[in-house]
Order: structure tokens, then C-alpha cells, then sequence
């Protein structure tokens, strides 16, 4: 059984889950399979990774063979900028549910605070948007056990549980991007976070493109070379560890199957006490993922602080 930890809604979401972002098509599948029969019970994915059909495939073949069922498995999907209107949300949820074969999802992100508009304002206004989430978890349709955010700023969360009956459950942040006030904020309401792009996400095209000679990534970070020299760990498994220790749940991705098995093996042994405080104090911090692609001199975002509302 692996340790999990209690959202808002109630339910229990494991604290390492499988990343199936840039996982290709034709290794997604194989990834996901090899990942529950190791042990995996979290498996994090969304529409517009443009592979969830295969996982559902996978999904299908495991859950069949009776390795595990489908209620010990956390299935997250995320709705896509292009489905923010209402009217739109409960088809792109059901659409996904079909790709991934499934009756329910135990999670189902607002993936950006953006829709795809130009204009000031977004459009339409994410608390609409999130009140169509929120119609999928009531009521007997149920399609939905929690619902939550992704890559919003506190000012935007703040904004939306001014309007929010739910609470968003779980909001995703980068963990070498340590998002130390967004912990602190989410830790203070009892707000779940998820840790995404624990490795740096190397294989990243929005990362590796830009700035290739001064992006450091994390698995290259001499602190975690030490602590994984002192452990006897991998440099993976030492960030992933840092991640379950910070009290978040984590989703490295891998299609490898020997990878896939390592990452998980982070339960029976933790980072003392000194080295995670260097951990956690590390100088270097660059948001990897940073939405630049949402940025238009047309709005709503006109720059990064726009989007991040942080000052610079
Ligand atoms: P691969 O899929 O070939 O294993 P993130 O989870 O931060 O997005 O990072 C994913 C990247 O890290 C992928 O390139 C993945 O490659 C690689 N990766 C995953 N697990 C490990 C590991 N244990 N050691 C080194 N690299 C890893």
C-alpha cells in the first residue's frame, strides 16, 4: 500500500504518481502497465498530451488482468485551455474519460489559467469555468471525485475561492522551482499540493530550447549528487524523496521500465535532516516551465508577471 496523503474532498491521492507528459505515443502504454504492475496506484494525465488513448489502452489491459482495480488506482486528467466555456466542460471531461476508458476520474485539473483569448480579461472568467467543474462532481453524475488547479499564482487562487464552493484540492508546482509561498499558502488552508517536473523535465522542448547554456538541471545539482553519493541513491530518487518529504505528491515521468521502478523506491528510507535543509535552500531557482507560450502583446497575459503575479 502506497503512502498517500488526504485531500479537501476526502478521497487519498499516493504520493508518487507516473508523469505521462512527453511520453510518446507507441511507449506511453507500455510505461503505465510497467508502472502499476510495479506498484504505481497514481497515474497522472491530461488531453492535451495527446496520448491518453493509449493509457487507456494500458489501463484496460492491467485492470482486466486483475493486478489491481480500478478504485486502488488515482486517475488524474486536466481540462484544455480550448474547453474553458462552460458549455464545453462536461464533453471534454467525458471525452477523456472514454480515451482513458474509465467511469470515473479521481481528479480533474483546470491545467492553465488561460483560455487561448486576447482581450484584458480571461475569457471566459475562470470562476466560470470552475463552476462547470464543479457542476461534474455533484449530483448524481458524479463524473469527478475532486477537482483542483494547476500553474495558477495565490493572487488567482485567492481570486477563485472568493467565488469557489469547492475548494480546489490540489494545485501542481514545481518542485526545483520550490514555490516556497505557494507551499506556505496551500499548508496554511490544508490545500494539497502536486509536484510537478521533479526531475527538471530534461526532456522538455520548452526548456531545453530556450536557454540551454544557463537552465542547470536538478539531476545534475551537486547537493543532490552528494546526498545520493551519501544514501546510495540515484539523483532521481533523491529529488523525488526531497518532493514526499516536503509533504507533496509527486509524478515523475519515465517510459523506462528500470526508471519507472526506481522512482517509486523512495518509501523505506529518507534524506537526514541536513541535507534536505540544503535541499531547501538551494540559490538557484528558475520556473522551467514558465507558460511563455501564453503570453501575447494581445493580452490577457502581456507578460510573465501577468501570468504569475509575482514581482520580479
Ligand atoms: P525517460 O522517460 O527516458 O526515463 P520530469 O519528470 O521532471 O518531467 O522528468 C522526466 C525526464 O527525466 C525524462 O527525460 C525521463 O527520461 C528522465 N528520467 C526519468 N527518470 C529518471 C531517472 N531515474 N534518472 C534519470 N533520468 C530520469
Amino acid at each position: 500500500n502506497q503512502p498517500s496523503a488526504r485531500l479537501l474532498s476526502g478521497f487519498s491521492i499516493p504520493l508518487v504518481g507516473l508523469g505521462t507528459w512527453k511520453s510518446a505515443k507507441g511507449e506511453v502504454g507500455a510505461a503505465v502497465a510497467t508502472a502499476l504492475r510495479q506498484g504505481y496506484r497514481h497515474i497522472d494525465c491530461a488531453r492535451i498530451y495527446q496520448n491518453e488513448h493509449e493509457v487507456g489502452e494500458a489501463l484496460a489491459a492491467v485492470l482486466s488482468e486483475g493486478v489491481v482495480r480500478r478504485e486502488e488506482v488515482f486517475i488524474t486528467s486536466k481540462l484544455w485551455n480550448t474547453d474553458h466555456e462552460p458549455s464545453r466542460v462536461e464533453a471534454a471531461c467525458r471525452r477523456t474519460m472514454e480515451d482513458l476508458r474509465v467511469s470515473y476520474l479521481d481528479l480533474y485539473l483546470m491545467h492553465w489559467p488561460v483560455s487561448g483569448n486576447s482581450g484584458p480579461e480571461v475569457v471566459p472568467a475562470l470562476e466560470d469555468t470552475w463552476a462547470a467543474m464543479e457542476a461534474l462532481v455533484r449530483g448524481t453524475r458524479g463524473l469527478v471525485r475532486t477537482i483542483g488547479v494547476s500553474n495558477f499564482s495565490i493572487v488567482k487562487l485567492e481570486r477563485l475561492l472568493k467565488k469557489a464552493r469547492i475548494v480546489p484540492a490540489v494545485v501542481q508546482a514545481h518542485p526545483y522551482w520550490r514555490n516556497d509561498a505557494l507551499r506556505r499558502w496551500a499548508a496554511d488552508r490544508g490545500i494539497h499540493l502536486t509536484a510537478y517536473s521533479p526531475l527538471g523535465s530534461p526532456d522538455s522542448a520548452a526548456i531545453t530550447k530556450r536557454d540551454e547554456a544557463t537552465v542547470r538541471s536538478p539531476l545534475k545539482d551537486e547537493v543532490v549528487a552528494q546526498a545520493a553519493q551519501a544514501l546510495g541513491k540515484s539523483p532521481a530518487q533523491v529529488l523525488i524523496r526531497w518532493a514526499v518529504q516536503r509533504g507533496t505528491s509527486v509524478l515523475p515521468k519515465s517510459v523506462q521500465p528500470g526508471r519507472i521502478r526506481s522512482n517509486l523506491d523512495v518509501f523505506d528510507w529518507e534524506i537526514p535532516a541536513d541535507l534536505y535543509d540544503k535541499l531547501c535552500s538551494l540559490e538557484y531557482q528558475h520556473r522551467m516551465v514558465d507558460g511563455g507560450f501564453f503570453i501575447s502583446p494581445q493580452g490577457p497575459y502581456r507578460t510573465l508577471q501577468d501570468l504569475w503575479d509575482e514581482h520580479p
